[in-house]
């Protein structure tokens, strides 16, 4: 495969069908196989490794170098990154896909949730979501409400992820738009912030948050190799 090349400025998504991706446990670290090792369904352990060999794929598309000798850290909440190369990546998966994105000198965070009515929402709401938030969501109609509700969710997920701050971030410190057009950061956070809704599939819905306006966001679908 040809070495793919990033811009500062740009984000590339790549979108993993987790059900067709080959689960490679060869090119993951010993760590990577302990966590996999202790998933009790062999469903989310094959996803875990699937997700993990995925994202080592296309990591190493980018560097040159082999998926299994990338070396990661952790930083101090939690965030993986890469020890050296210069490109910021975070990794989100859920149901039957995962999402890796990608920038170059700006930091991001992605988080993307399969779509079910079967969730408390009100209660999820009124537990993590400031209150514009969840006023917000419950204005919406019942057929319309889980979308919204997993537009806030996965908005607000996208941008905790991309400052790193784990669970030590209050989510209802900050307030984000649940409009379907516009993915927006209203209260709470200063520029240079923005964030953008990710079309990926209709089941599922998903969000990026970047430390940039980024010029251009491209959604890729990453094919089984
Ligand atoms: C771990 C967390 C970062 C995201 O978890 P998640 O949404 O369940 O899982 P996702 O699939 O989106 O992301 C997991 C990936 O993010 C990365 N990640 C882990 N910790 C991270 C951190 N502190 N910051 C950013 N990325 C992180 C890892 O690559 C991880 O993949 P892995 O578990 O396969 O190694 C954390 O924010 C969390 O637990 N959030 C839940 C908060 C909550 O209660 N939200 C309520 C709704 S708003």
């Amino acid at each position: 495969m040809p070495p793919l090349r990033l811009k500062s400025g740009n984000v590339h998504v790549w979108v993993v069908d987790l059900e067709s991706a080959p689960a490679t446990p060869g090119i993951l670290s010993p760590s990577e196989l302990a966590r996999a090792g202790r998933f009790r369904f062999a469903k989310d352990r094959r996803g875990f490794i699937a997700s993990h060999a995925a994202l080592r794929q296309i990591l190493a598309a980018y560097t040159d170098l082999h998926p299994a000798s990338l070396d990661f850290m952790t930083l101090p909440h939690g965030k993986p990154a890469l020890v050296s190369g210069g490109l910021q990546f975070n990794l989100s998966h859920s149901g039957e896909l995962a999402v890796v994105a990608l920038a170059a000198g700006c930091e991001l965070g992605v988080d993307i949730e399969r779509l079910r009515a079967q969730v408390e929402m009100e209660a999820i709401a009124r537990r993590f979501f400031s209150p514009s938030e969840t006023e917000a969501l419950l204005a919406y109609p019942e057929p319309e409400r889980a979308p919204a509700f997993f537009r806030c969710w996965t908005r607000k997920e996208a941008y905790v992820k991309a400052i790193g701050g784990g669970l030590t971030i209050s989510l209802s410190s900050f307030v984000v738009s649940l409009e379907p057009a516009r993915a927006e950061l209203l209260s709470g956070v200063e520029a240079p912030w923005t964030l953008h809704s990710l079309d990926v599939h209709p089941s599922y819905c998903a969000a990026l948050a970047v430390a940039c306006n980024p010029a251009e966001i491209s959604l890729r679908r990453w094919l089984p190799r």
